[in-house]
């Protein structure tokens, strides 16, 4: 029994291959601190035009990376890097060598489900699952495998932008084991991030202080008491955030804002979240059947082009 426990956990030192499947705002930061870390990082993502969007994303960052980490060789610094970063649309290939996923796909729990479902058959019996949603509940992502899979399945929360923020949370299910949680930490650490603990809770922690306070900035702006621009500076300079939550509203995404605060209405009543702190304000909706996603394309609460 213990050899076969020690065959199946897994730790910081087997972990060589990370695959991060979706390449938008986040897996493309994540997979590139996984490279900086000197993993070799497998991205994937549903068509080659999202891979190359990860891709422009991951040079753009890695040209600010690169000048304070090697100023004499940003060129060489760059090219290794990027050499230990492979791409694929092929879901099954992606995880076929992989001691770790990460999944930072889009937030839907039935697409995360499918997804969780179908690497869980291709995967390694060893490869660590992660996920790095927002606001879903890990257990019921991790539930869409098998009971051993479940010991080797945790959150891994990155934040936006990820090669500049420190934080990581790594939520633990009632399933997870130590020595997967072990290894996460170990691994987050040797990216340069500075991990903390959660349980399996709604938000964890950040999302679940951060997440009321935007949408009661919007509520606020929408009820006319003041002006995004004045809610972003009374914040940035009355409470020292580095950004409004207008502004940050527009970083995170307002489709990702509102599938957050839709999937927590939804489900307010088993989770016991107050139905009011996370009802979707109107605005948000509007603003997103509009097309306005944020800065990701151009357009959100504020104009980027
Ligand atoms: N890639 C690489 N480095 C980056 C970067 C990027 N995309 N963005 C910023 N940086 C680095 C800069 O190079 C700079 O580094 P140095 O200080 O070492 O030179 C540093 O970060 C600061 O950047 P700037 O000087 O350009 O700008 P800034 O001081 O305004 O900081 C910011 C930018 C870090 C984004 C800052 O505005 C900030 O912290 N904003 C709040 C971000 C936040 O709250 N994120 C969490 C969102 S919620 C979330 O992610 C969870 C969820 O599930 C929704
Ligand atoms: P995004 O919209 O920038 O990118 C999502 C990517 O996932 C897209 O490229 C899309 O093509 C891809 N995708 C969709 N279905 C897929 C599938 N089945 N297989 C592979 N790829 C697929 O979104 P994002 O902001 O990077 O968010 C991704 C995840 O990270 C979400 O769960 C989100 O809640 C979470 N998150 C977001 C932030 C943030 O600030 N934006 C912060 C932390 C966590």
């Amino acid at each position: 029994v213990l050899a076969l426990h020690r065959h199946l956990s897994s730790d910081a030192k087997d972990v060589k291959t990370v695959t991060v499947f979706g390449a938008g705002l986040m897996g493309a930061g994540i997979a590139q601190v996984g490279a900086q870390a000197g993993y070799k990082v497998v991205l994937s993502d549903v068509t080659d035009k999202a891979l190359e969007n990860g891709l422009n994303i991951i040079s753009k960052s890695l040209a600010r990376v690169a000048k304070k980490a090697q100023p004499d060789d940003i060129e060489g610094y760059t090219k290794n890097v990027l050499a230990n970063i492979s791409t694929t649309t092929d879901a099954e290939k992606a995880v076929a060598d992989s001691d770790l996923v990460v999944e930072a796909i889009i937030e839907s729990i039935k697409i995360k489900r499918d997804l969780f479902g179908f690497l869980d058959t291709k995967a390694k019996p060893s490869a660590i699952f992660a996920s790095n949603t927002s606001s879903l509940s890990i257990t019921e992502i991790a539930d869409a495998t098998s009971k051993e899979r479940q010991a080797n399945f945790a959150g891994l929360h990155f934040f936006n932008p990820v090669p500049a923020m420190k934080l990581v949370e790594i939520i633990r299910t009632d399933a997870t084991s130590q020595s997967t949680y072990e290894a996460l930490r170990d691994v987050t650490i040797k990216m340069g991030k500075k991990p903390v603990t959660c349980k399996d809770t709604p938000g964890f922690i950040v999302n679940r202080l951060l997440v009321p306070y935007m949408l009661e900035a919007i509520r606020l702006v929408e009820r006319g008491e003041a002006t995004p621009e004045d809610v972003d500076t009374a914040m940035e300079l009355g409470a020292g955030y580095p950004m409004g939550p207008f502004k940050l509203l527009d970083f995170v995404g307002l489709d990702t804002t509102s599938y957050i605060s839709e999937g927590w209405h939804k489900n307010a009543g088993e989770t016991g979240l107050p139905p009011t702190l996370v009802e979707t304000p109107e605005l948000l909706s509007k603003l997103v059947g509009e097309g306005r996603l944020g800065r990701k394309n151009g357009k959100g609460f504020y104009d980027y082009t």
